[in-house]
């Protein structure tokens, strides 16, 4: 076989020599059969080049025997030859060939998401793809992290950046690791918070400590745990001044204030705008509230008519004060009857926060999810999760935040695992699987005790897992561009946050 004569093209063979080795020759060089005279390469002249370097007989590289390349692997390689496909044609049609070949996919071009999207799969491996991790880097850093030291500040007169950053047009960059502790996202959460909202039942103004007790079904295991920290008893004065993590600071878990911050992002990212919202552990009325701000209607069910009551109560006063676009509603009831009813494919997106297991048991019911053993659990959460899915449109998505739970012999119960078995079980396709990582709390009292004991770490994370009915491009192309402006009434209220962080903290 010989090179064509003449190619204008210049390769990188050793490139395609790691290809090669990854990847083993995954398609045939495009050779022409010249009658009575040599097969000349119109196709694949560097693939050539990278054959003949991976050496003949023996490979070159590596320890072949324990760890031998793909070329070498796959058996079809002997060193000599190369798999070819062989076509008759005439010199005209030779450098047609050899020209197209090397300038059609010059041509193209790329969708920058998608390309991003598919080498996000490779986990940080891309050899044999052609990109490096810089190139990588490049592709999914938005413009204005380029410069981070400066260096590029040489001139006076700086070009203003081209694209929005990845924040500018997603609120945050959407990378699978969800950090509640920075700085913008603890603000906004106060931001949210100044607006009144309060999910729990008996709470009261969130300032007022009095009641806590009651109202924190937490309070007494958590003054147990900081006593016996301290090796001491404590005075409920003393707990609360010095040690007490009040529920709002735990965030988006049990029955805290469910992170408005979450409940934004959740909407604006998954949601279409006006996308109508099932929440069938419906708990506190932060996500009926935030998505009726904006413009989404929710819809909750839950089975503890006291808390449904308080979200009500949420709710008009924030109708009275104009703030909600879209109204939120909630129904009483366990939602293993109350899925029965809803009718197929009508909602736009799923919106939830299960009971995590008995970590919290929010009543006696026996039909309270937190109320029951692992498997009961299992198999009741199994038919929730189906009859949301089927409450769901086709290409829509479905967000669950779960966290596991700990038994009472230490070991951990995988609620994360139990959703995503659920959700696909019931034909959901399981998209996406972030970290929220939450604020340390209490468990940085224990984190030392708790890890010399017995090797466990201190959970601060829980799971935002997102799935898809049908098909994800479509269900993205439903939620369109991602809107990252607030109501006008909305920004003037968190405008006072910004002002005075007195007031944000006491938000
Ligand atoms: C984790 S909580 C939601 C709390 C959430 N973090 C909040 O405050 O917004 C789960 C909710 O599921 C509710 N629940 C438990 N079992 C249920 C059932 N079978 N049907 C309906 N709701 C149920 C509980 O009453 C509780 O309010």
């Amino acid at each position: 076989m010989t090179p064509f004569p003449g190619n204008a093209k210049r390769g990188d063979p050793a490139e395609i020599l790691v290809s090669l080795r990854r990847n083993g020759q995954y398609r045939g060089l495009v050779v022409r059969q010249i009658p009575g005279g040599p097969l000349v390469v119109l196709a694949g002249n560097h693939t050539m080049q990278a054959l003949q370097a991976h050496g003949a007989g023996r490979c070159q590289y590596a320890d072949h025997e324990k760890n031998p390349c793909a070329m070498c692997a796959d058996g079809s390689w002997d060193g000599t030859t190369a798999r070819c496909e062989i076509i008759l044609c005439d010199d005209d049609e030779a450098r047609r060939i050899n020209l197209a070949d090397n300038r059609l996919a010059e041509l193209g071009g790329y969708d920058n998401d998608a390309l991003a999207e598919l080498l996000s799969y490779l986990d940080g491996d891309y050899e044999g793809t052609g990109y490096t991790d810089s190139d990588v880097m490049a592709l999914i850093t938005p413009p204005d992290l380029d410069d981070l030291d400066g260096s590029n500040d040489a001139g006076p007169d700086p070009e203003p950046a081209e694209k929005p950053s990845l924040a500018d047009r997603f609120l945050i960059p959407p990378f699978d690791v969800l950090d509640a502790r920075q700085g913008w996202w603890r603000t906004r959460k106060k931001q949210w918070l100044s607006l009144g909202m309060r999910s729990e039942v008996g709470r009261g103004d969130n300032l007022v400590f009095e009641g806590m007790a009651k109202a924190d079904p937490k309070y007494y295991d958590k003054k147990r745990v900081v006593e016996q920290a301290l090796g001491r008893p404590l005075t409920a004065a003393e707990f609360e001044a010095d040690h007490y993590i009040r529920p709002d600071d735990a965030v988006a878990s049990g029955t805290s204030v469910f992170d408005p911050v979450v409940c934004e992002l959740a909407y604006r990212w998954f949601c279409p705008p006006g996308g109508k919202i099932l929440d069938p552990f419906a708990g506190g009325s932060v996500r009926g509230i935030v998505a009726g701000i904006l413009g989404r209607p929710y819809h909750g069910n839950d089975l503890r008519p006291e808390q449904v009551e308080s979200n009500r109560e949420q709710r008009d006063e924030f109708a009275g004060r104009r703030m909600l676009a879209a109204d939120p509603s909630w129904s009483i009831g366990d939602s293993a009857d109350w899925v029965k009813t809803l009718e197929p494919n009508s909602a736009d997106m799923v919106f939830t926060c299960p009971p995590y297991y008995d970590l919290e048991e929010y009543s006696d019911d026996p039909k309270d999810l937190s109320a029951m053993s692992y498997d009961a659990f299992d198999e009741v959460y199994e038919r929730i999760i189906a009859g949301v899915a089927k409450a769901l449109k086709p290409n829509r998505f479905a967000v669950f935040v779960t966290g596991d739970a700990r038994d009472n012999r230490g070991a951990l119960h995988d609620l994360r695992g139990s959703t995503i078995r659920a959700a696909v079980k019931a034909g959901l396709v399981y998209a996406s699987g972030a970290v929220l990582v939450t604020a340390v709390g209490t468990s940085a009292i224990m984190a030392g005790r708790t890890f010399t004991g017995t090797r466990g770490l201190a959970r601060t994370h829980q799971d935002v897992l997102v799935f898809c009915k049908g098909n994800r491009s479509e269900a993205a192309k439903a939620c369109g561009d991602v809107d990252v402006h607030l109501p006008d009434g909305v920004e003037d209220a968190f405008a006072d946050v910004d002002e005075s962080d007195e007031l944000a903290e006491a938000a």
